[in-house]
Parts: structure tokens; C-alpha cells; sequence
């Protein structure tokens, strides 16, 4: 997108494994724990850290988180591995002027995460379409908690065995706009 020149970074993000399909294949502590690590090193206001992350791996959790997952979401109920992502206002910065760092923060932590699985060449997608509902009550997280985000996470297994349209969407190009449209050099428009 900017330039060839190549770097370790801009090629884990150009490597982002985002598809829909899983196998079958557990995830290894040790990975789970580089997972863990990962977010715990993000930057945070203050160094507030208001990130929470609810790991679900036993069969009986990613069941109750399977259960939060919306119609347009089923095959995340293949991954062997549910993160929930979750936060509250009061964790970190509050500002006078109104701005409040809390889900900033959290989609920090959540971004390494999606870069550590790279590294580790798992696929890993981000979902808003869950029930907050449901994961609230099936794991008793308290109301002033916003549950932003689940994450499916696992080695990928094969597009071709996914429904057609699933394969189909699996198999776009990854599109961005072009640079114009979200960055500006010394003056806004
Ligand atoms: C906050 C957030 C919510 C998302 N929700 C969903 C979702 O519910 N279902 C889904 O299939 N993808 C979801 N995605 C993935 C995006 O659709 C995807 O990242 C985007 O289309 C860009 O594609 P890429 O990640 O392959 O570059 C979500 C991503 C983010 C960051």
C-alpha cells in the first residue's frame, strides 16, 4: 500500500488471517499464554491497563460463549478458542473535556492480540455480533462492564469445507481505502 520497502510489522499486518474457517486442532498453552502476554503489553492511559479478557476454552465455557454469538457469526462456533473483551469507564482516563480512554484502550490490547495470533499463524477475527446479554449473564460480568468485543481464534482450517457464501466472502481481497480518504499531511482537507 505505501511502499515495498518491507518490514517485519507492515508484513504481519499485510499477513492478517481473518477467514472463517478452523480446525479442529486445540491451541497449545504456551500459545495462549503468548496471547495473554501480548495484550498485557499494550500502551494504556496512565498505564491504567482497563482491558478485560475472558478466555474461553473449556468445551463447557466456549459453549455458553457460542451461545452469545449472532446468526451471521455461527462459524465462530468452530474456533477452540472465544476471547471476551471487556471494559468499564472508570479503569482509566476520564477527561474533563469528555473523552474517555476505556474501549480505546481495549481495542489496543485487542489489536496485539490479532498480531500475536498472526505471528503464531493462527487466523483470528474481531466480532461486534454477539449478545452482551448473553455473555453478561452466562459469566455474571457486572452491568457498568461494556463487553465490546469476542474474538474467534484457532489454526485455520480448510475455506473450501464452509458454506459458499462464507467461502466467497473468505476469499475477497482485503479492501482499504485509498490513503487520501483517512490521513491528512499539515492540513485537514
Ligand atoms: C470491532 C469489530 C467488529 C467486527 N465484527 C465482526 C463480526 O461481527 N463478524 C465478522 O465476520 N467480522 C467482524 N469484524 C471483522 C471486520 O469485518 C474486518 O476486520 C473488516 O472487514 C476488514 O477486513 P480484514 O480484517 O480482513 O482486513 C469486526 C471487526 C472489528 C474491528
Amino acid at each position: 500500500m505505501v511502499n515495498e520497502m518491507s518490514t517485519q510489522i507492515l508484513n504481519i499486518l499485510k499477513d492478517r488471517k481473518a477467514t472463517r474457517a478452523f480446525s479442529s486442532a486445540k491451541l497449545p498453552e504456551e500459545m495462549i499464554n503468548q496471547l495473554m502476554d501480548a495484550a498485557q503489553l499494550s500502551a494504556s492511559c496512565f498505564n491504567n491497563q482497563p482491558w478485560r479478557f475472558l478466555f474461553l476454552t473449556e468445551e463447557s465455557a466456549l459453549e455458553k460463549g457460542r451461545m452469545a454469538l449472532s446468526k451471521g457469526n455461527g462459524w465462530a462456533k468452530e474456533a477452540l478458542l472465544l476471547v471476551v473483551g471487556f471494559t468499564k469507564p472508570d479503569l482509566d482516563c476520564q477527561l474533563p473535556d469528555g473523552r474517555n480512554y476505556f474501549q480505546f484502550d481495549l481495542g489496543m490490547a485487542v489489536q496485539n492480540i490479532l498480531l500475536q495470533a498472526t505471528e503464531l499463524n493462527l487466523v483470528a477475527r474481531p466480532m461486534a455480533g454477539f449478545s452482551q446479554d448473553v455473555i453478561r449473564q452466562e459469566f455474571d460480568i457486572p452491568k457498568e462492564f461494556e463487553i465490546m468485543v469476542m474474538v474467534a481464534i484457532g489454526f485455520e482450517g480448510n475455506i473450501n469445507e464452509m458454506d459458499e457464501k462464507l467461502q466467497a466472502k473468505s476469499k475477497e481481497p482485503r479492501k482499504r481505502n485509498p490513503l487520501p480518504a483517512n490521513f491528512f499531511i499539515n492540513n485537514y482537507e
